[in-house]
């Protein structure tokens, strides 16, 4: 793919909302920001000339962020538990850098950012350097931010310009770097062999292509936004890595769309939220063939049997959770462990559709900025 300089400019083209021209950027901001890994691989390199010998030291990963980028970094903990076996802890910045504690020295934290100014997200990458002896790789998408100069270790999104407060291409380009992030530590640590590293590279290169047939299903999507739009709550349902991708669907809907939404991991259904569901509950969601896709069938028939409306999106080989459904979506094939990545995208047309149907200001949605830089 050739590098498209659109990525990065202001100009609206023949779309209608800056959001739906990034969520319809995203085979290109993945593209750029895969340039270099499909050059090198996924190595440590990548991450700046130091980034071997502190990937291969590192006793812990402590992931710092807000909002949207708060989630890609949920996502990220199951990649690197899996591929590393180290422990990862996840934070919202604003809890974390309240909170007391100290880091085990060598301690990789990693702060993602879309800009690179969020107010408490800086605040807990300097509490967490008087912590401990830590070291900071930046996750970010603005090159001369605050966060790439006070970090240790780089990586860049290449995501362009992002002018709609909600975060799309910013979110799924923090993902894959994210992705890029845990296969190289588990290289530098020796922690997969040579075919597991070559396989989850391997997924890489077909995700531009992958996300571009996704975005096909766009009218689909709006069908049933048309529906999505008379409801005044809706719940979201994922499991492992679709469970964080379950509270970002969720956030872009309360975001852009104004509908109260709630992500929920779908076995802490029968905790709480069932009490919730009736015919008025539309849920949402996300399924792929999988060895938890057994349990997730039985989280949609405990909402069925409520007469809640269940909207499914699954991968191939899903058919098992068709039955009762309300409406089903089946994307084009599947994404193995970057199926998060791919399933965020139906997940961001449903709330764009959404907020265009009831007419908000999809852009600028109220009451929110673009980037917090005060607390
Ligand atoms: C704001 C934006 C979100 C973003 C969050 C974190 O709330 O509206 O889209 O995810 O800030 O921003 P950052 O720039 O640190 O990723």
């Amino acid at each position: 793919r050739t590098v498209d300089v659109a990525a990065d400019s202001a100009d609206l083209g023949h779309y209608r909302h800056y959001m739906q021209k990034e969520i319809f950027e995203q085979p290109v901001a993945i593209a750029n920001t895969l340039q270099r890994v499909i050059e090198l691989g996924c190595q440590s390199a990548l991450f700046g000339p130091q980034a071997d010998e502190l990937f291969a030291a590192a006793p812990a990963v402590r992931i710092v962020a807000c909002g949207s980028s708060y989630h890609a970094g949920l996502v990220a903990r199951y990649w690197i538990e899996e591929w590393t076996g180290l422990p990862v802890s996840v934070d919202i910045a604003s809890e974390y850098r309240y909170r007391k504690g100290r880091e085990q020295d060598g301690t990789l934290i990693i702060a993602i950012s879309q800009s690179g100014e969020t107010a408490d997200l800086l605040a807990a990458m300097r509490s967490a350097r008087e912590r401990g002896d830590v070291k900071v790789l930046a996750i970010c998408n603005v090159p001369h931010s605050t966060l790439t100069r006070e970090s240790d270790l780089l990586f860049l999104t290449q995501a362009g310009l992002e002018i709609g407060v909600a975060s799309t291409k910013a979110f799924t380009t923090q993902l894959v770097a994210l992705y890029v992030f845990a296969a190289a530590l588990a290289r530098s640590r020796n922690t997969l062999d040579a075919t597991q590293l070559a396989e989850i590279t391997e997924a890489l290169h077909r995700l531009p292509v992958l996300v571009e047939e996704v975005l096909a299903m766009d009218s689909k999507l709006e069908a049933w936004a048309q529906e999505l739009a008379h409801y005044h709550n809706a719940l979201f349902l994922g499991r492992h890595t679709l469970f964080p991708i379950a509270l970002e669907g969720a956030l872009k809907l309360k975001e852009i769309a104004y509908i109260h939404a709630e992500g929920y991991a779908a076995g802490e259904l029968k905790h709480g939220p069932l009490a919730l569901v009736d015919e008025d509950m539309p849920v949402i969601a996300c399924a792929v063939n999988d060895e938890l896709l057994e349990k997730v069938v039985s989280n949609l028939r405990e909402v069925q049997a409520r007469s809640g409306k269940v909207f499914l999106l699954a991968e191939p080989g899903c058919e098992a959770a068709h039955a009762g459904s309300h409406r089903v979506l089946t994307l084009p094939v599947a994404a193995g462990p970057l199926a998060p990545v791919v399933l965020t995208l139906p997940l961001q047309m449903l709330s764009y559709h959404t907020a265009c149907r009831k007419g908000t200001d999809v852009d600028k949605p109220r009451n929110l900025a673009k980037s917090v830089t005060v607390e």
